[in-house]
């Protein structure tokens, strides 16, 4: 089994600090890791893409616009250009002067800290991030990161790709449709987990995909609802209040969560 999945072996979910912990600091930022580590996430969610000059570094939108003091899309500006621009102030003025980090760093500064959730973000197109996992995959490599490092994305065609460089990587593929074979979807994107939107998550489902060998993740920041997904069985879970939602699972007695 993928270390990355065995480590739920105390029965409970894991919960990733979803952009560092998006509830808390500004999202994908040094302070938003720093800030979800702190507050015990068992993994840190960080969406990754590249800048024009191919240096993968760790951001959420397609455009500068929402989350800088910068505008237009990402991929149109170089690293450089992209390390001047403030991504803490948006979120509050104690955080002026945040930046946008680059993956290396982030890996560097976990390693031997807490496990990565890396989202791989691709598309619209003309942004379609090819070389996007083998980048991302090298730096892995480098720190000797990738047996504890789940890697997760929409774009299935680079899940696959980072599965093939990588097989000791865990590997989700992201989909917000009901779909006919989700166990048919895994396997052909070389997937170890399905992250799905919670609305489609049911007992049958998770006892379908852990009959498969499968793991189950998905996005939630309801405690009720993050209480109902664990007992399902859900193996994985993101969430903006990571601290709060972790807290309520673990309340749950460990004989009313399935298989
Ligand atoms: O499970 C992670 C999923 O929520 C990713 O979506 O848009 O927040 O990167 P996003
Ligand atoms: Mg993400």
């Amino acid at each position: 089994m993928l270390e990355v999945l065995a480590s739920k072996r105390d029965g409970y979910p894991l919960i990733s600090g979803h952009r560092g912990g998006a509830a808390y600091a500004p999202e994908n930022t040094m302070a938003s890791f720093e800030n979800g580590w702190e507050r015990g996430a068992d993994l840190l969610e960080l969406d990754v893409q590249l800048t024009k000059d191919g240096h993968v570094v760790v951001f959420h939108d397609h455009t500068l616009d929402r989350t800088t003091d910068g505008l237009g899309p990402l991929g149109e500006k170089t690293l450089a250009e992209v390390q001047t621009l403030d991504a803490g102030s948006w979120f509050g003025p104690e955080f002026a002067g945040e930046k946008v980090p680059t993956f290396e760093e982030v890996v560097d500064w976990a390693k031997g800290k807490i496990r990565l959730n890396v989202e791989l973000k691709s598309g619209p197109f003309p942004y379609f991030q090819d070389e996007l996992a083998e980048k991302v995959v090298a730096i892995l490599r480098k720190y000797d990161v990738l047996h504890e490092t789940l890697i997760i994305s929409f774009d299935h065609p680079l899940v696959r790709q980072c599965k093939i460089l990588a097989p000791e990587l865990a590997c989700a593929i992201n989909f917000t449709a009901r779909v006919v074979d989700p166990i048919g979807l895994a396997r052909v994107s070389k997937a170890d987990i399905l992250n799905m939107h919670r609305g489609w998550i049911s007992p049958d489902l998770v006892a379908l995909a852990h009959g498969h060998g499968l793991g189950v993740q998905c996005f939630c920041d309801g405690v009720e609802e993050a209480i109902m997904l664990t007992k399902m069985g859900v193996d994985f879970m993101d969430s903006d209040h990571h601290d709060v939602v972790r807290a309520a699972v673990r309340a749950v007695p460990l004989e009313e969560i399935a298989g």
